[in-house]
């Protein structure tokens, strides 16, 4: 790669955690590259910011501009978390559509693209990732950029019945196609873009599998996102010496979600209840589920937060003993090196999301384990980790029976099927770290056509040469 890599993320790491898969991902990603990393700091101002500010050059520069009180309230609330975050995750029922997130969203965007635009040479690399940037790559080549620039979508692609939710949903392709590269996460994410493609009169499939839009060109492939394996098992083994205590029951599963209602927390406790219900005389075991809050101005994260208070509630009042309390849900933020242990001691680890990108947490779980004495991995098949982690035990989120059918598989499996599910689980997680996710998207986006196709054919023009 000629230039910089110039790295756009709506959060960006400042050190106060709460962070969910894209910062952990990125940050394992960039550590290594270098680069430049922009995003919105985390504190609203009175007006929106008009100029970059440094936060630090080590291990990656980062920049950060302010967010006004009502881009906050308009654009990240609102037309990032209440239309296009349930819109992806399936939930058309939740979309909150108003005039005023659709404008807010919009200005973002082209404010950040003037930021960047100011900044960037012609020869740097620009990555433009998730769901709040849609139309950056439409904003960025109005303000005369023609830098490859690519986007990757953390979350899932939404399918055609539901982008029509959206008050213009032809915006959507025309925003995608202003990008060289569109990276998503699975084959299912791909064959939902493209049936958007196909379904749009503008676009036309050409020979070499790229997508012509009007008259641009755009490629869509998956890279399904990984994790710095070696460091959490660093983390993971690291504490050992440090023992969990009483900070862990004797026998435990592990939840580890933001508190949000794509990850089928309710079902997980419920299905945990229909276990206890039945488990084997004696066996006293723990579900720990460590649940940060996030968005909680929103008011569908209100409500599952309080969906959640009211299922624990009922949950350890049937079974809780004197001396047991079987779950214990925590409403914070926990530490990653502290995770990483907290999943080693699990006997199982319970991702049970109806829509979910990929979901970190699953790969985590596994790289933590004791290849000589694993934990199980119980795994949404709703879940993107699902395409690679074949080997987990896969469950059916909405159904709660078969949750509960999982738990019990878990907890009584033997040491030579553990074993064998980890080694292939783990095989695949190590296969597709987050330094190889990253070298996969970056070298691709270094070869596909320029974005601009001619009429009479597609011409390939190197950086520099698109006008
Ligand atoms: C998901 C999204 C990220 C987002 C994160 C945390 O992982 O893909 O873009 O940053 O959730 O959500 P928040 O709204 O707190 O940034």
């Amino acid at each position: 790669m000629a230039g910089r890599l110039i790295v756009v993320s709506n959060r960006i790491p400042t050190g106060e955690g709460g962070a969910g898969g894209l910062i952990v991902a990125l940050h394992d990603a960039l550590a290594g590259t270098g680069g430049v990393w922009i995003g919105a700091l985390p504190d609203a101002a009175d007006a929106p910011g008009e100029t970059l500010q440094a936060l630090s050059e080590e291990p990656y520069s980062r920049l950060g501009y302010t967010l006004s009180q009502e881009e906050m309230e308009n654009f990240y609330l609102g037309f990032s978390n209440s239309v296009l975050w349930p819109l992806c995750h399936r939930r058309p029922d939740l979309v909150e559509l108003r005039l005023e997130y659709d404008a807010s969203y919009r200005s973002v965007n082209r404010r950040v693209a003037r930021l960047i635009a100011g900044i960037a040479d012609p020869d740097d690399t620009i990555w433009v990732h998730d769901y709040h940037f849609f139309p950056l790559a439409a904003e960025l080549r109005a303000c005369g950029l023609h830098n490859r620039i690519g986007f990757f979508l953390h979350i899932p692609f939404p399918s055609l019945g539901d982008l029509s939710v959206l008050a213009q949903p032809e915006d959507f392709a025309d925003w995608l196609a202003h990008y060289n590269l569109v990276g998503l996460q699975t084959q299912a994410d791909v064959a939902r873009a493209l049936e958007m493609f196909r379904a749009d009169p503008r676009a036309e499939f050409m020979m070499d599998g790229t997508v012509k839009f009007r008259d641009r060109i755009t490629s869509v492939r998956s890279f399904p996102i990984g994790i710095d394996v070696e460091s959490f098992q660093r983390d993971a083994a690291a504490e050992e010496e440090r023992p969990l205590g009483r900070e862990a029951p004797e026998t435990y599963l592990i939840g580890v979600d933001r508190l949000d209602y794509s990850k089928g927390i309710p079902n997980r406790f419920l299905a945990f209840g229909r276990y206890l219900e039945t488990r084997p005389h004696g066996e006293r075991p723990c579900l720990l589920q460590i649940a940060p809050p996030s968005r909680e101005k929103v008011q569908a994260y209100h409500d599952i937060t309080r969906e959640l208070e009211e299922i624990a509630g009922h949950l350890n009042g049937a079974f809780a003993e004197l001396d047991w309390t079987p779950l214990r849900y925590i409403h914070r933020n926990v530490p990653r090196h502290r995770l990483a242990r907290l999943f080693r001691g699990a006997r199982g680890c319970l991702v049970t999301s109806y829509a979910d990108g990929m979901n970190l947490v699953a790969k985590e779980y596994v790289a933590a384990q004791d290849p000589a004495d694993p934990g199980v991995l119980i795994l949404s098949r709703l879940a993107g980790a699902a395409e690679e982690l074949s080997d987990a035990l896969l469950v059916n989120p909405y159904d709660i029976d078969d949750i509960a059918n999982a738990i019990e598989q878990a907890l009584s499996m033997p040491l030579p099927e553990r074993q064998r599910r980890h080694a292939s689980c783990l095989a695949k997680v190590k296969a597709n770290d987050a330094a190889s996710w990253a070298r996969a998207f970056l070298n691709v986006l270094s070869v596909v056509p320029g974005t601009l196709a001619w009429p009479g054919g597609i011409d390939q023009f190197a950086d520099g040469e698109l006008l």
